[in-house]
């Protein structure tokens, strides 16, 4: 069934007869084709089929951790055995930890909701509203049955409206920016740089931080529920792994370099972030690229702020050398710790910028436990999240 051929004769999205479920093969294909014009961004149509298909198999996503929906019509007459795509959606499973009100911790499933994505002929009648909420029912009766998925993230790029009528509510939503110098000489002597090798025992070393700091009750409120994504290796690798498909065929040539970290001398703990590039425009257009830091990490807080702040400045030094390695024009970091923050605005030398997210990016959060999902505290919400 072709687009502009059904446009005329499409069902009601409160029709009985809509459902949401999982396509088959081709009609995942075809969700792709329909939403590569908005995404598919440097990369040939082949290339973008080629990479979701590579997507479903790489960590997070593989051994069933990614789940395709589409909202389609069980009432109408399959067309080459494909049923009509009124509207499509992913989502991947991640672990994560609840902290109840009682102060237990457990491990538990959530699922990232992401590439939510209507037809441009099929849009304004509430095909993906009701995908959503099918979505959030099906999600709600599962956590109800077994426990998980106990929350659920998103990233909105249609600001805080749509999604937060489901359920799904932004929450914090920060960022320090600062633009990419072309002149500068770099001096990243004080940090070394993360490679592939580093990256588990980092995640490893991370993951037994976020656990610590759940096991905390919420500063302020002490009976409020806490939830965390884990920022393990494949959360992590999920990202590298679509970056290096996407910089190979845009540049010919894979990132080797996931981060900086720094060491003090006086007491061997350790800052480091790790960092993803974003070709949103590909090598002719760096003023779309940029550099996004997807966890930023402290190992012990009573780190002296000069300290802190050599790591600061040593971190993002070597953020800004890999951006101008990879054409990128600016580096991003959401949500950082406030002392982190301070460190970067004191160091004048990057001309940071502080932004709240308005409308791109919204870090949205559905909890499904018991009590309202603004008053949940999200721990670690960073970029090593977003899908
Ligand atoms: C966003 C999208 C999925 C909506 O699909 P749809 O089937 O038309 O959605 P519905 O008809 O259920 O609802 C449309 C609502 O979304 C809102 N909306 C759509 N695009 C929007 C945008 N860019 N910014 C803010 N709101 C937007 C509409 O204003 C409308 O709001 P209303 O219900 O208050 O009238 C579709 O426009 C799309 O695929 N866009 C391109 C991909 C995209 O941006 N996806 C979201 C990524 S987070």
């Amino acid at each position: 069934m072709s687009a502009s051929a059904s446009a005329s004769s499409l069902p009601s999205s409160s029709s009985p007869s809509i459902i949401l479920t999982n396509p088959t093969p081709l009609e995942r294909t075809r969700t792709w084709l329909y939403n590569q014009t908005e995404w598919g961004n440097s990369l040939t149509v082949a290339d973008y089929l080629e990479r979701e298909e590579y997507l479903l198999s790489i960590p997070l996503a593989r051994n069933g951790g990614i789940t395709n929906w589409i909202l389609t019509d069980d009432a109408a007459t399959p067309q080459n055995g494909e049923r009509p795509v009124l509207a499509a959606c992913e989502t991947l499973r991640k672990r994560a930890l609840v902290r109840n009100q009682d102060g237990s911790v457990h491990d538990v499933w959530a699922y990232g909701v992401a590439s939510v994505f209507t037809l441009k002929e099929f849009r304004g009648r509430g095909y993906a509203g009701k995908m959503m909420e099918l979505l959030r029912g099906y999600m709600a009766a599962q956590q109800r049955e077994t426990g998980e998925p106990a929350f659920s993230v998103l990233f909105s790029d249609i600001g805080r409206l749509f999604y937060a009528k489901h359920g799904w509510l932004p929450l914090e939503n920060t960022q320090i920016e600062f633009r990419v110098r072309s002149d500068a000489e770099l001096d990243t002597s004080s940090v070394t740089l993360i490679h592939e090798e580093h990256l588990a025992e980092l995640a490893e070393r991370d993951e037994l931080l976020v656990r610590k700091e759940m096991a905390k009750p919420n500063a302020v409120d002490a009976s409020k529920t806490r939830v965390a994504v884990i920022p393990d290796l494949d959360a992590l690798q999920w990202h590298f792994y679509r970056e290096a498909f996407i910089c190979n065929a845009a540049f010919g040539r894979k990132p080797t370099v996931h981060g900086a970290l720094y060491t003090s001398p006086s007491t061997g703990s350790r800052v480091w972030g790790l960092f993803e590039r974003n070709h949103y425009g590909g090598p002719e257009q760096p003023e779309k690229n940029l550099i996004s830091f997807l966890r930023f990490v402290v190992e012990d807080e009573s780190i002296s702020d000069d300290e802190l702040s050599t790591a600061v400045v040593g971190i993002f030094r070597a953020a800004e050398k890999e951006a101008k390695d990879w054409s990128c024009s600016k580096v991003e970091i959401w949500n950082p710790l406030e002392r982190v923050r301070k460190a970067a605005e004191a160091a004048t030398e990057f001309e940071t910028t502080f932004v709240v997210r308005q409308d791109k990016n919204l870090a949205s959060l559905n909890w499904f436990g018991e009590g309202a999902t603004e008053d949940v505290d999200w721990v670690v919400n960073e970029r090593f999240e977003w899908c």
